[in-house]
């Protein structure tokens, strides 16, 4: 039985600044940031979008589609969690109207939060075939103003269906992962910022990458060569493009030219939306299926990563009119619309959604109509509405 993403739906805000704009803010050659870093642009989340407004958006891309009262499962993966014991399922289930008996939890383990649920999701839906599981990634990454990671920063989420026969992605079964007890980047309780050691991270990543994709290849007796395309956990683009350099080295022309083309093709989203944590990987992919040059049946390799850390890398098979189930035109349309933030404007929504929400003071968000937001605690209990 073939089980595998059937769905895709992703969501940024609809606020972003400009790295041009922000190097020169900073005294830094925008190339640094264009090209040093690989990001264009980055998503700016004000007060009324979080972890749970911009999962139930992501979600609400697809949901029409499907068939809801077949979820069974709904796991929600996110270090930008926003309660300490109450999972963003349970809102996203409220929001989303789908079943009580759906089992709703969340996952956390950095940046691999998505790919944790996707393979508890993947084993649930091969023991239950006539159930589907939705999986949501949703991040903000905030390292601070004027910090080294500054320029890393984003928000956003992604959403996927996983059921049997997908329209989408065929997941091969087996993986490689592997994880140590380090601390490259963390949050702790008291810190609504990451704490990071930026080139040790990047180093640990590089070496996480080696590991995990030459231990599968050779579980598997496969070679770089068989790879139509590799994506990765893109947290920056330019520390993809220092794995995939990784993977192809002393590789034949031919598969030279067809990973970069794949990375190329598969960044273009991340370049301009930024580090959406979890969901970095899955948008990549999203780009990939979008920007690239894919035919059914093609093999294509995932790194996930999360510091902390803990990596995984394993394989999917390409569906045959893939590309029905994409909606290219309006995850476009989303990056089209978002309005440019000055820098000062940049830096006064990022202080304000730093700030904690008062009880009674009611939000008002300026996302289109039909978007979820956070309208602000009444009796410290959360409300989120549409617009
Ligand atoms: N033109 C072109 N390139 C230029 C340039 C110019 N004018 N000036 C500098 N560069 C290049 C540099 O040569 C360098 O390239 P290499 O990496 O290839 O050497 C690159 O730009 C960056 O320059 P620096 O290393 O000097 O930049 P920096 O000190 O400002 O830090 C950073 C960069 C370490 C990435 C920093 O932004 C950071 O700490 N970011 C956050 C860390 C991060 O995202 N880590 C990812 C793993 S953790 C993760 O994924 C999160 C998770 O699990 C939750």
């Amino acid at each position: 039985m073939k089980v595998g993403i059937d769905q895709i739906g992703y969501f940024t805000p609809n606020k972003y600044v400009d790295m041009v704009d922000l190097a020169h803010a900073r005294n830094q050659d925008p190339n640094k940031f264009l090209i040093g870093i690989g990001q264009s642009k980055m998503s700016v989340a004000d007060a009324t979008q979080d972890a749970v407004s911009m999962g139930i958006n992501a979600t609400l891309r697809y949901l029409n589609k499907i068939n809801k009262s077949k979820v069974g499962l709904l796991i929600f993966g996110t270090e930008s969690s926003v309660d300490q014991s109450k999972s963003g399922s349970l809102f996203v289930k409220s929001a989303l109207k789908l079943d009580p008996s759906v089992r709703a939890f969340e996952v956390k383990e950095a940046c691999f939060g998505l790919t944790a649920g996707l393979m508890i999701a993947q084993d649930f839906v091969r023991l239950h075939p006539d159930q589907t599981a939705i999986v949501i990634g949703s991040d903000i990454a905030r390292y601070g103003l004027k910090t080294a990671g500054e320029v890393t920063q984003g928000a956003g989420s992604v959403s996927l269906l996983i059921s049997s026969n997908p329209r989408i992605l065929e997941l091969n079964e087996g993986h490689s992962a592997y994880s140590e007890d380090i601390n490259d980047f963390w949050r702790p309780n008291n810190s609504k910022l990451a704490k990071v050691d930026g080139k040790y991270s990047t180093q640990v990543y590089l070496d996480f990458f080696k590991h995990t994709f030459n231990d599968y290849k050779e579980q598997k007796n496969l070679e770089t060569k068989d790879f139509a395309a590799i994506v990765y956990h893109l947290p920056f683009t330019k520390m993809g493009l220092k794995a995939n350099r990784i993977a192809i080295e002393g590789e034949d022309e031919e598969t030279n030219a067809r990973l970069m083309d794949s990375f190329t093709a598969a960044k273009e989203l991340n370049a301009n939306v930024g580090n959406i944590y979890t969901g970095s990987l899955y948008l990549s992919l999203l780009s990939l299926l979008e920007n690239g040059d894919l035919k059914a049946g093609d093999l294509t390799g995932l790194f996930s990563y999360g510091s902390g850390a803990m990596a995984e890398f394993y394989s999917a098979n390409v569906v045959e009119g893939y590309e029905k189930q994409i909606d290219k035109a309006g995850d476009e349309a989303l990056l089209a619309k978002r309005k440019k933030l000055s820098v000062d404007e940049y830096e006064r929504i990022f202080s304000e959604a730093l700030e904690d929400p008062k009880n009674d003071v009611e939000l008002v968000s300026d996302e289109d109509s039909g978007k979820y937001y956070f309208a602000g605690i009444k009796d410290d209990i959360r409300q989120y509405q549409a617009k």
